[in-house]
């Protein structure tokens, strides 16, 4: 048998959709306009190819994007400066600082410096402490985004068993918070744990967040599990051409699985219809409106 495909692309399109119509009823009803400052250091060809999707969304949604494109051999003080002048710009509902940040720079400083109501990548350590105590909060995008992924197949996790591949503070930690609110039996698995492929293989929700090409094999799947592959891995392909694979050697795994996420057009798109949800709910937030249900 093989697996329902998810399709991220269009769930992410829908959702989009539905932001663009709350910011337009904000807008009428509130003359209320968010804004999003992206923020990037240098030139790493990937961050612009990401900052760049981000600030189209963006306008896309009828939002406002303020792009900051900084030097590589920028400052710790210049960039602390603009974060502040970000933090007090009225304008500015978001701050969203692309990492990786140049070597000369301290990121934990410069993250813990976002102010807490804008920071849409929720790394900073408030977003972080409320997420873990059940607090509104706002949660970083990738996690968010997979756990709709993974509620367009169950529209209820609860009781379900979730494993976590990858305990970075970007994905897997959160995810594990946010999977835990959705009131399921999460296992985080990572570099260090035992008997990996026997871990997976109880998981009815098995999320890879690893950053290793196709390190998870078909065998390792529960049959009908949903699989939802975080990993975005640049690999040599035909031709000597590079080809996109994910952390799940995904034509075995598609014989096993019930529903599975592509890479690409998986969890990548709903990355960033979650930055501008997350902008959309720092604004309301921010103007004391209440958060449209999207
Ligand atoms: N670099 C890679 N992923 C991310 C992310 O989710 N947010 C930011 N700010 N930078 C990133």
């Amino acid at each position: 048998m093989s697996a329902t495909i998810i399709d991220g692309k269009a769930i992410a399109q829908s959702l989009r959709g539905k932001i663009a119509a709350a910011t337009a009823d904000l807008k009428t009803r509130h003359g209320l306009v968010p804004g999003l400052a992206v923020v990037l250091a240098g030139n790493d060809p990937a961050s612009e190819v990401y900052v760049r999707s981000k600030s189209k969304a963006v306008v896309e949604a009828g939002m406002q994007s303020f792009d900051h494109k900084l030097p590589r051999d920028v400052t710790q003080a210049e960039l602390m400066a603009l974060v502040a002048r970000l933090n007090a710009d009225k304008n500015v509902h978001g701050i969203l600082v692309q990492l990786p940040l140049p070597k000369q720079i301290d990121s934990t400083a410069v993250l813990n410096a976002i102010d807490p109501a804008k920071d849409v990548d929720g790394f900073h350590p408030v977003n972080v402490g409320r997420l873990a105590t059940g607090l509104p909060a706002l949660a970083p995008c990738t996690p968010l985004g997979s756990v709709r992924l993974a509620k367009s197949v169950h529209s209820s996790l609860s009781g379900m068993d979730a494993v976590v591949i990858g305990r970075s503070n970007i994905v897997g930690k959160p995810l594990v918070q946010l999977l835990l609110a959705e009131n399921a039996t999460v296992t985080i698995a990572h570099s260090k744990t035992k008997n990996l492929a026997d871990v997976c293989r109880r998981a009815d929700l098995l999320f890879a967040a690893v950053g290793r090409p196709e390190m998870v094999r078909g065998n390792w799947i529960k049959p009908g599990a949903t699989v939802i592959d975080v990993g975005i891995n640049r690999v040599p392909g035909d031709a000597g051409k590079t080809k996109l694979v994910g952390d799940v050697a995904f034509t075995e795994a598609k014989d096993v699985a019930g529903a599975i996420t592509p890479v690409p057009g998986g969890v990548g798109p709903m990355t960033i219809a979650c930055v501008i949800l997350n902008t959309l709910r720092a604004a309301c937030a921010g103007a004391g409106v209440p958060e449209p249900d999207v």
